[in-house]
């Protein structure tokens, strides 16, 4: 088993980015990354200020539910301060990070699945969380969380055996966290700086989701959609054919594919 090691210092060690992990707040144990990140961010945090728990015992998934978090998984928070504009593509910007660090680090090849699940031989290793605060046009803060299943034993935890996977499992074989820490800053500060362009993340994103052209049911809040899932549009809805043709926008939800439901 390879030796994690964090600590601020290892992981600001030659690490390749201007801003983005630059300031580590680091926690061998914590509740959840997002509510130190919060209470930072509303302090008025360096843009890039990262919060870092080797293991979290109250990790929030997105709607409101819990979020699996022991030694072994990384959990991260980056606190960053963009424009109204670019808040819908950091969701996309989230997800394409872990792609590229994933695929650099472990030769690996991850899908996303609507809207950010980042998923390996179509099961998730990784969970992406965004929280932000607005002030009328003004953009407070935002918080993107990521949860990623690096070096976990699924069948340590059979209550998610079945849909979820680690790269550790894939692999057969460890990987550095620190590699993977490292990575994914520099990428997500690459594609932060990229959003001036952000037609060009949000067409790799819609490429990388694995999600479209299936017939999918998607749950948003009580309502469940069924039908085949054409597009995404610019602002990262999913853009889906009901079953009588007409052409249903949603906004968040849920996705399983229709024979798996
Ligand atoms: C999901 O798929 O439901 C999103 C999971 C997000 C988990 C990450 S782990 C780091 C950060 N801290 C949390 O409590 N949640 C996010």
């Amino acid at each position: 088993m390879i030796d994690n090691n964090l600590s601020p210092a290892s992981i600001t060690t030659n690490l390749d980015t201007h801003f983005v992990g630059q300031r580590v707040i680091y926690y061998p144990t914590l509740t959840s990354t997002m509510e130190v990140a919060k209470r930072e961010a509303q302090q008025g945090a360096v843009e890039g200020t990262i919060v870092i728990a080797e293991e979290q015992t109250a990790g929030r998934g997105r709607k409101k539910r819990p979020w699996l978090s022991p030694r072994g998984s990384l959990a991260l928070s980056i606190i960053l301060y963009p424009s109204l504009t670019y808040l819908p593509y950091l969701i996309m910007l989230a997800s394409l990070a872990v792609v590229h660090t994933i695929e650099a680090v472990t030769g690996l090849r991850p899908q996303i699945k609507w809207p950010n699940d980042v998923l390996v031989g179509g099961k998730k290793v990784c969970g992406i969380l965004i929280e932000s605060s607005l002030r009328g046009n003004i953009v407070n803060y935002a918080i993107i969380g990521i949860g990623i299943n690096v070096n976990l034993r699924l069948s340590n935890f059979p209550e998610i055996l079945s849909t979820a996977t680690s790269l550790s499992d894939e692999l057969g074989r460890d990987v550095s966290p620190l590699d993977i820490i490292q990575r994914l800053l520099v990428e997500v500060e690459k594609l932060y700086l990229a959003l001036p362009a952000a037609e060009s993340i949000y067409q790799e994103w819609r490429d990388s989701l694995e999600t479209l052209g299936k017939q999918v049911r998607v749950q948003s809040g009580k309502t469940i959609y069924e039908g085949i899932a054409e597009s995404v549009a610019g602002d990262g809805s999913l853009l889906l054919r009901r079953l009588d043709g007409t052409l249903t926008k949603i906004v968040a939800g849920d996705v399983t594919l229709r024979h798996q439901a």
